[in-house]
């Protein structure tokens, strides 16, 4: 269990001695401060005993900046003198739970460390709630979700972030990669840019003077010397899109960079070191890559430092609501207008599989919004989602067939649907269907199915 901490504090040596043993002896993880200088050495308390007249500070003038230094805490103020009406009143009014005038019983200091404890869950709580309802009106750092799955991977972000670990990221298209490298960026605190690279997108010859910039000079084109992307990123993050489309050559290049964080310019001598977090993203299987020798393993091996997999849409399905909510206003927002969905339309987007994701219920969300008068209904959904509703009963084949051939015609109407939904993706139809990419490409053949 959580132990819950209390700092004392008091000039006077034995008051420190003395009740530190006795919360010590309750179980209360306790810390001290001499001064009110020395509280910014003690990190987060939940309540806070301080002593009205402190070498260097008056305590209830300071409650307010105690307060503001420890936000969840609850402060009991420790007095010498009488209780007098006035100072009471002051340092209630200035925040503090409570007022304690020494000696007191200890019976009577734990009493109200208890109730004041109360207060401080309660308020713990109210924050835990407060974070919740905040993720479920904006997200994670823009990730929509709620499912236990999309949860672990926020708390598996805030962990990482704190490291310098490389961090790989795989996922489906449209599952929010770039999202989740940019929250690890965020709530790293680190001070350098964010830099996205596509290793999919820069042309091979020109993604070696993109990463790692050249002088003036370097080759015909070069009239002036330019940095490269991992010299901009400087104190920040790198963010390697796509590397499963990395070329094999570059792949080594990069590695010998992980590996001592120098660059070299093109057509320069001199060595320059960086500091930069990597994060990669791939929707392919950087494993299987390596088995056929298409991605290099030893760099694989440097850029899975963590790992964080992201599901697809069609496994967490009871997010769907808040997303479909969460795009419609922000749709809204934009053409300055609400929309709603009528009950039969979030049905059918809920049986839907999605194989672009996000981004292809954020799609589906813009055309149906654009296709409805504000209300959308079946019929403002794309040609995917109502072929998939038409397809869901399929046609009964002839009855002089053999059950053999029923059955075939049944399945070739099935295979057909799944390569629809899929966007006549193999893969994806066979993963729709639970079964392996062999068969489904021997099925295609035997059906004589046109893609
Ligand atoms: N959890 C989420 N909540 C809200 N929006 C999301 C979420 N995940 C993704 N999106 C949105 O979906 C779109 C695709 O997300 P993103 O570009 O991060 O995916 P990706 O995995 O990088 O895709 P690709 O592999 O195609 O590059 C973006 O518009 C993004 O804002
Ligand atoms: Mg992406």
């Amino acid at each position: 269990m959580n132990k819950n901490s209390i700092l004392i504090v008091d000039d006077e040596e034995s008051i420190r001695e003395v009740v530190g043993e006795y919360l010590s002896s309750l179980n209360y993880k306790v810390f001290f401060a001499e001064k009110l200088k020395d509280i910014k050495k003690i990190n987060n308390v939940d309540i806070v005993l301080l002593d009205a007249k402190l070498p260097d500070a008056n305590g209830i003038d300071s409650i307010k900046e105690v307060k503001d230094r420890f936000k969840q805490s609850e402060i009991i103020i420790i007095t010498a003198f009488e209780k007098d009406a006035k100072s009471a009143v002051k340092a209630l009014k200035n925040g503090a739970f409570d007022y304690l005038v020494k000696p007191f019983k200890f019976e009577e200091l734990s009493a109200i460390i208890e109730k004041a404890l109360d207060k401080v869950d309660l308020k713990k709580e109210n924050e835990r709630l407060k974070d919740k309802i905040e993720i479920i009106n904006s997200g994670f750092h823009g990730m929509i979700g709620l499912n236990s799955e999309m949860r672990s991977i926020y708390a598996k972000i805030e962990k990482v972030a704190q490291t310098n670990l490389s961090v790989l990221i795989e996922g489906e298209s449209g599952t929010g990669k770039e999202l989740c490298a940019n929250a690890i960026h965020t709530l790293s605190g680190k001070k350098g840019k964010f830099i996205t690279i596509n290793c999919a997108a820069i042309p091979n010859h020109l993604l070696e003077s993109e990463l790692f910039g050249y002088e003036k000079g370097a080759f015909s084109g070069a009239v002036n010397t330019k940095k490269g992307l991992f010299e901009e990123a400087d104190k920040g993050s790198v963010f390697l899109d796509e590397i499963g489309d990395m070329p094999l050559e570059l792949q080594s290049k990069l590695l010998r960079f992980l590996e001592n964080m120098e660059i070299k310019r093109l057509g320069d001598n001199v060595s320059r070191k960086v500091e930069v977090r990597i994060i990669s993203a791939t929707n392919k299987n950087l494993e299987q890559l390596v088995e056929k020798n298409l991605f290099r393993e030893d760099l694989y091996y440097r850029l899975n430092g963590f790992v964080i997999k992201l599901p697809a849409l069609r496994f967490r399905k009871e997010d769907i609501p808040i997303l479909v909510k969460h795009f419609l206003n922000k749709i809204g927002k934009e053409n300055n207008k609400r929309y709603t969905l009528k009950s039969e339309a979030l049905k059918a987007l809920l049986s839907y599989d999605y194989p672009g994701n996000i981004r292809e219920l954020k799609n589906i969300l813009q055309h149906s919004a654009l296709m409805s008068d504000g209300t959308i209904a079946c019929e403002n959904l794309p040609d995917v989602l109502q072929s998939q509703s038409s397809h869901k009963r399929y046609a009964k084949p002839a009855n002089n067939l053999s059950l053999g051939k029923k059955v075939e015609e049944y399945e070739k109407e099935i295979i057909v649907d799944a390569l629809k939904r899929a966007h006549n993706s193999k893969t994806k139809a066979a993963e729709i269907l639970g079964i392996t990419f062999r068969s489904i490409r021997y099925k295609i053949a035997k059906y004589k199915i046109e893609i």
